[in-house]
Formats: C-alpha cells, sequence, structure tokens
C-alpha cells in the first residue's frame, strides 16, 4: 500500500465523495428520487477525515450530518451534483462516487405545480449525466477513481461490468436486494473488487466499520 500511505504524511490525501440520492423534479413541489439514507457515503465521510485526509462531500439531500471536517456542499439534482464535483474532481487524488444518482429525470420541469385535472398521465424522461463515468474518463495517472454498484441480482457480474464500463479502479459491490442491508438499511455487506482482480468481502456490519475496511482495501495501490 504505497499510494495512500506515503502521501499523506507530505500533504493530505484529497479525497472527492458524492453520497445520498437526487432529486430531479417533475413541478416544485414532486420529484424523483430513491430511497438512499446518505448513512454510507457519510460514513466514508468520516473514516476519511478520522485518517487526516481533506474531505469534500457533495451531497443529495439526506436527514445525517456529516462528522466534523468534512466540507459537504449541498445539491439536490443529478445536474448540479455533477457541475459541483467537475471542479473538486479536478483537484482530488481519490474520488469515491457512493451517490445513488437518479438515472433519469423529467424532460420537462414545470415552473408552477401542476393541477392534477391538467396532468399528462405519461411522464416523458431524459437520461442524467452520468457523474462517476464522466470524470473517471479524465482520470490522470495519478487519481484514483472508486464506484459503487447497488444490484438485486448477479451482483458480481453487474459490478464487474461497471468497473470496466467506467474505467474505475475498484468497485464495491452491495446486495440491495437483501433484507436490513444496503441502501436504507444501517448495516452493509460488500464486495471490494480491484481492476487488477483484487476481490474481498466484508460484513454485514455497521457502515463506519465497512466505511473503514474500504478505506484499507483501496490502499492496496
Ligand atoms: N453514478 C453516477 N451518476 C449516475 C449514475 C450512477 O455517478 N448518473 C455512479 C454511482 O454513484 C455509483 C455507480 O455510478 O458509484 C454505479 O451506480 P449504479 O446505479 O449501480 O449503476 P448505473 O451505471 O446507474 O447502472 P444501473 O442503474 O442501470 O445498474
Ligand atoms: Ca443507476
Amino acid at each position: 500500500g504505497s499510494w495512500c500511505h506515503r502521501k499523506p504524511m507530505t500533504k493530505p490525501l484529497r479525497c472527492l465523495l458524492t453520497a445520498g440520492p437526487t432529486r430531479e423534479h417533475l413541478d416544485p413541489v414532486r420529484f424523483l428520487s430513491n430511497g438512499s439514507s446518505g448513512r454510507m457515503g457519510y460514513a466514508l465521510a468520516e473514516a476519511a477525515v478520522a485518517r487526516g485526509w481533506e474531505v469534500d462531500l457533495v451531497s443529495g439531500p439526506v436527514a445525517i450530518k456529516a462528522a466534523v471536517g468534512v466540507t459537504v456542499h449541498r445539491v439536490v439534482s443529478a445536474q448540479e451534483m455533477f457541475a459541483a464535483c467537475e471542479p473538486l474532481f479536478a483537484r482530488c487524488d481519490l474520488f469515491i462516487a457512493v451517490a445513488a444518482v437518479a438515472d433519469f429525470r423529467p424532460k420537462a420541469m414545470e415552473v408552477h405545480k401542476t393541477k392534477k385535472a391538467e396532468a399528462a398521465l405519461v411522464l416523458e424522461l431524459e437520461p442524467t449525466v452520468d457523474i462517476l463515468k464522466t470524470l473517471a474518463a479524465r482520470k490522470t495517472a495519478a487519481q484514483r477513481v472508486v464506484g459503487f454498484a447497488a444490484e438485486t441480482r448477479d451482483v458480481e457480474l453487474y459490478a464487474r461490468r461497471k468497473l470496466t464500463e467506467k474505467n474505475l479502479d475498484w468497485i464495491v459491490a452491495n446486495d440491495v436486494g437483501r433484507a436490513g442491508i444496503g441502501m436504507e438499511a444501517v448495516d452493509n455487506a460488500v464486495i471490494v473488487i480491484g481492476r487488477s482482480g483484487e476481490r474481498a468481502v466484508f460484513g454485514p456490519a455497521p457502515k463506519r466499520a465497512v466505511a473503514e475496511f474500504i478505506l484499507d482495501k483501496i490502499a492496496w495501490r
């Protein structure tokens, strides 16, 4: 583990994290979103700060507080999350994308609340920007990029596919279909997979313990 362990001694490692869900508004009061609590990303931010790293956390709307020392950037939509991450990515050493970014957004956002009598019953959607894939494509030789894969079936297969397709160094696969584990849960169970074939499993355990495990593993190289 030369990379993560040597660097903090000279100057702290700069770590960028995304966490929580995004909200894609249809109108001022309605949105598409998901049940991500933000806990896994916030636990990673806490663990990273405890290691003396400089941590920027770009977070969608969540009900939890970040650890002291974490710089939080609050956003709502995927587009805002991307805009906040772009300049921070350029100067980070490590990017960990934990956010449950909405994959689609309504094609149009109404300025006023839609009246039910006037609502179209079919919602037209368009894809959101893939923040992780877009930023990983800009990765320099010195930067490391880690993604999460939330799956309910064929967990490892899909995770490995994302590792390759998004040009990542590591992917953290988590089975969100299992009761008491993953997105909305307090505990998590993960498989950490590296681009050179490394593989390690951990949990179910509290998300802070999972966070420590992940940071230890990605410090392998
Ligand atoms: N991600 C992202 N921007 C998006 C979608 C996903 O940055 N618009 C990131 C997530 O933060 C996560 C990784 O990509 O680190 C994988 O997210 P996931 O939803 O599992 O995969 P997708 O590529 O969106 O594919 P699918 O939802 O079809 O499985
Ligand atoms: Ca997705």
